[in-house]
């Protein structure tokens, strides 16, 4: 099978296109055929982890170091990154019960990774949906980084209904899921974009926009109950003006949100209610990964950008 392998951390170029075997699923696991994948930010930065910081790493020293030690400290552990795919099964193994050939699935492979190939054998419970009706391939690949990540930050930040929230980034992968996801829980939400993404912003239900281009974040009058910055650009100092008294600030540089199955089950049934879309940028084939890397990188895109296998 074809795979993006990535030998040595670096940057973009570093990532190969080759020919390497294919997987066999024990008798726990299926072989999924997948479909489309995504380039993450979360990608870039592991790619980065000792490199020439392309995707501009905002990890500090302590977490690079612990991320190195986990994910392999001089070059990655697993050479096949991606951390999110949809698919359709291929085969199963012996013991296999949940699961059947042609059933179309996404996984989270999260820290496991994995995604950026034709195919991958994945244990049959673990980080694992059908997949929902009414949306696209390319939604399906991308629907759980931005989603879990937004459901880790706003459980962490308590949210509760009639809350004000200000999301910081609202427009990329892990913002447009936290807009959304905050609307569902009743909040009211301002988001803050560029110029050319207020319209986008205003679409997937924020109540007001704040484009940062006119407006230095931290500057309004207005207080909010929780501010929430998606794209780890603000300081807590920055914003105390805009915080209540009681307020939170959290920002998605805080910790490492890990992907779990109840959060998974839970964007499906959004997206079938019909109350959260995934938001696609750009579409790349697995040959143009570094393409599709490199625009990531520009820290410019609206939602996901999706790898078509
Ligand atoms: N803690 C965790 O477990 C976890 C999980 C996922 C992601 N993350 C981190 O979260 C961050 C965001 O990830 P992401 O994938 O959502 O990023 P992303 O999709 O690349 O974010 C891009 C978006 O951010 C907007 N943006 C750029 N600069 C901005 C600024 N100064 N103010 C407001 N908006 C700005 C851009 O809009 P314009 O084009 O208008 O600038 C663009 O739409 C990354 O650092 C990522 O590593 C952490």
């Amino acid at each position: 099978m074809k795979a993006a392998i990535c030998t040595k951390y670096g940057s973009p170029e570093v990532i190969k296109i080759e020919n390497i075997q294919k997987p066999t699923p024990k008798d726990n696991e299926i072989l999924i055929r997948i479909i489309t994948t995504t380039v993450q930010t979360g990608d870039c930065k592991l790619r980065d982890l000792i490199g020439v910081n392309t995707s501009k790493t905002n990890y500090n020293p302590v977490v690079k170091f612990l991320m190195r030690v986990m994910m392999g400290y001089n070059r990655p552990k697993n050479p096949i990154f991606g951390t999110e795919l949809y698919g359709r099964i291929e085969s199963v193994g012996k013991k296999v019960t949940k699961h059947k050939v042609d059933d179309e699935v996404i996984v989270m492979t999260d820290v496991k990774m994995g995604a950026h190939a034709e195919y991958i054998a994945w244990p049959e419970s673990k980080l694992i949906i059908s997949k929902p009706n009414g949306i696209t391939s390319e939604q399906a690949a991308a629907l759980s980084f931005g989603g879990t990540t937004a459901l880790c930050f706003l459980r962490k930040a308590g949210i509760r209904k009639g809350q004000t929230i200000l999301i910081n980034g609202a427009s990329g992968a892990v913002g447009s899921s936290t807009v959304q996801i905050a609307k569902y829980f009743g909040a009211v939400v301002t988001g803050v974009c560029g110029t050319n993404n207020i319209e986008l912003v205003k679409s997937i239900g924020a109540d007001y926009v704040v484009d940062y281009t006119q407006e230095v974040i931290g500057s309004g009058n207005i207080q909010y109950d929780i501010i929430f910055d998606a794209v780890g650009k603000t300081t807590k100092n920055n914003c105390k003006n805009i915080l209540k008294p009681k307020g939170k600030y959290i920002t998605v540089l805080s910790g490492i949100a890990m992907g779990k199955q109840k959060d998974l089950i839970f964007l499906k049934r959004l997206v079938e209610q019909n109350k959260y879309k995934v938001i696609i940028d750009k579409c790349y084939r697995l040959e143009e990964i570094i393409e599709a890397y490199k625009y990531v990188e520009t820290g410019h895109k609206k939602g996901n950008v999706i790898i078509k296998l």
